[in-house]
């Protein structure tokens, strides 16, 4: 059961699953329709669906029928709630379009009003009474998308009562600190900037192995936020921009283990700090339609995913100063052709990687033994699969041409033509 103990005071459908990734998209197309829909186990007892409000329900995939699904409970139609079954079968876009616009507006009588304006008002309604008149909070600002829309909201709610720590690791790509910085300027938030280039440069000393960069990295981060946050005073929520997809994962157990993706786990145990999860409704376009209804850039809402642990997991073998800045500067000529190819928004992630192979090359009619850079761009929807993507091929050798010119010590770049699975979308 997925439980968002959060008010709702709009309409709710619960789309009960069978199978993890339909009931996924058929609670976004619910929400394309502008009301509002949860996912559910498929034996929720009919007592938490009324407890919740729910106007109707939705049986997805196995759910709606297939023998060995579990039971749905048969009070639910008796007790007169909508039930709408829409398995995994054939059936056209349009025609399911057509039945669950019937079901969500006639069966259940929906307003279709969930908008992310409507979204803003409940959910600052909902942080002012989980906080209260006098409780602090914190929030860690990665440079990410979530992260930035959850720090912009809070302050909807209780003001100067949030301050947001911004740790920049060194592992940031190129004009992110700049870029965070700004976004969040003049908007009345209270940021502390920390430089921690160096200590976590240090620590990464002769970590080549990438859990071993990961952990390195968790801890540090945990270390640096700690006693930032600790000169705040005392402080009763952290802020995390958890999202509807790590909840689902989570909570229902659909669809297997999947890793944390979160910066700051293990702090609010330590530090004793509630957690406060305003975005955990919503999915990540969401999240970006809310970024822009709270005024953010549109740059910075609509940029890729970039992972936590940074710059530090596309730079494979041990890290130093010189290869973060190489492979920092061969990012930023990857994300500048593709942008001005007008390719950037097609595409879930385009990126660099710094190998740890080197090569024979020549250059200026010299022997170079040099780096390899690989270029990476995926299609996805979500990250838990993806498509590599065909770049043009002009666009390509303007990338790899750039590259070993602007990029010391690199003389080779290579295109990563792996999909997921088998490959992963990071290289470590
Ligand atoms: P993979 O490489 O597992 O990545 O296919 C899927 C998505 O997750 C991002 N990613 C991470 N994000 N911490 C994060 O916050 C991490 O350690 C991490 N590893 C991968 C990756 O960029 C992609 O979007």
């Amino acid at each position: 059961m997925i439980n968002l103990a959060v008010p709702t005071p709009h309409d709710l459908i619960a789309v009960l699953a069978g199978g993890g990734q339909d009931a996924r998209r058929i609670a976004r197309r619910v929400r394309e329709f502008r009301v509002y829909s949860e996912i559910f186990r498929p034996d929720v007892p009919l007592a938490e669906l009324q407890r919740r409000g729910v106007r109707g329900v939705i049986l997805a995939g196995p759910a709606a029928g297939a023998a060995g699904a579990p039971p749905v409970d048969p009070g639910i139609r008796a007790a007169g709630i909508p039930v709408l079954a829409l398995d995994a079968g054939p059936g056209t876009t349009a025609e399911e379009e057509a039945a669950l616009r019937r079901f969500l507006f006639e069966a259940c009588g929906c307003r279709g009003d969930w908008t992310m304006a409507s979204f803003v008002t409940t959910a600052v309604a909902a942080i002012e009474a989980q906080v209260g008149p006098t409780g602090r909070a914190v929030a860690g600002l990665s440079g990410g998308v979530d992260s930035l829309v959850a720090a912009t909201l809070v302050p909807r709610a209780i003001g100067s009562r949030l301050t947001c720590v911004f740790v920049d690791h060194g592992l940031l790509r190129a004009g992110e600190v700049e870029e965070v910085l700004e976004a969040v300027a003049g908007r009345g938030l209270q940021v502390v900037a920390v430089d921690a280039r160096e200590r976590f440069l240090r620590r990464l000393r002769g970590a080549a192995a990438p859990e071993a960069k990961r952990k390195i990295i968790g801890e540090e981060f945990i270390r640096v936020f700690e006693e930032e946050a600790g000169r705040l005073g005392p402080v009763d929520f952290l802020v995390q921009g958890t999202l509807y997809t790590d909840v689902i994962e989570s909570g229902a157990g659909h669809t297997g283990v999947v890793k944390s993706h979160h910066n700051v786990g293990g702090l609010p145990e330590r530090m004793n700090l509630r957690l406060l999860e305003p975005l955990r409704g919503l999915f990540k376009d969401e999240v970006r339609r809310l970024g822009l209804e709270l005024g953010l850039p549109g740059a910075m809402v609509w940029r890729h995913p970039f992972p936590g642990p940074g710059l530090a997991v596309r730079v494979l073998g041990p890290i130093d100063a010189e290869r973060l800045d190489a492979v920092r500067r061969a990012d930023a000529v990857v994300v500048d052709e593709v942008r001005r190819a007008g390719l950037y928004d097609d595409l879930w992630q385009c990126f660099a990687v710094l190998t740890d192979a080197r090569s024979v090359g020549v250059a200026g009619g010299e022997r170079t033994y040099g780096w390899t850079v690989a270029v990476r761009a995926v299609r996805s929807d979500d990250g838990m699969s993806a498509a590599w993507a065909p770049l043009p091929h002009d666009l390509l050798e303007r990338i790899a041409a750039r590259i070993v010119a602007e990029v010391p010590r690199v003389n080779r770049v290579v295109y990563d033509i792996t999909s997921k699975p088998p490959g992963t979308i990071e290289w470590e």
